[in-house]
């Protein structure tokens, strides 16, 4: 088996926030609750948001004990700024039909809540048999839009995050680990 080489923090990058090894445990952790959790249910559907959930879906997707399908949904809000508008928009609509499935939202980050608000109202009118949320990393001092999340991985401090996903300015996004950068 070939080593895995671990990115040098480039410039611009301050310290390494959560390491890859305690990513990967709590991606793990989380992966046997939900399972637990959706034990005796049929047609769950874990449903990225792209793009930042790219990979903690993929992870978590190769973890569960339970049988699901994978689809995506894209929203941006940001573009390139450092602050959500608040103007959530919809890029690209999830393919399957969500009614009567059981849908687990993946998000990398919850920050204003703007997003997740959005997505949680907009599934609903949906008639799913289930809508719980999973968000990787959770920025409780950012909130503006108070929205209730169901499975947090790490709760973190208002610092700019990079890594696992998440990007500046659509860098730094296949980091194994995040890390907080000061944006230039
Ligand atoms: C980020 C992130 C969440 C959202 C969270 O997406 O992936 O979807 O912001 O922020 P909020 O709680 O303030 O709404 P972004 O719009 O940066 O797009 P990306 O995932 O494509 O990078």
């Amino acid at each position: 088996m070939t080593a895995i080489t671990i990115p040098p923090l480039s410039s611009g990058l301050v310290r390494v926030l959560i390491d890859a090894d305690t990513i990967q445990r709590r991606v793990t952790e989380l992966a046997r609750i939900i399972t637990k959790d959706y034990k005796d249910v049929e047609d769950l559907v874990l449903v990225g948001v792209l793009k930042g959930s790219f990979i903690l879906l993929s992870d978590l997707s190769r973890k569960l004990g339970v049988t699901h399908s994978v689809d995506f949904i894209a929203l941006s809000s940001y573009g390139n700024s450092e602050k959500s508008t608040g103007n959530v928009r919809m890029i690209m609509d999830v393919r399957e039909n969500l009614a009567d499935k059981h849908v687990l939202i993946i998000e990398d980050i919850l920050d204003s809540g703007y997003t997740l608000d959005y997505l949680k109202r907009n599934f609903e009118s949906r008639r799913p048999a289930s809508l719980k949320t999973v968000a990787l990393l959770d920025k409780p001092d950012r909130r503006v839009v108070e929205v209730e999340v169901d499975y947090i991985g790490f709760e973190i401090p208002d610092v700019w995050v990079v890594g696992y996903g998440l990007d500046y300015a659509e860098k730094y996004r296949t980091l194994p680990y995040i890390a907080e950068m000061e944006p230039v």
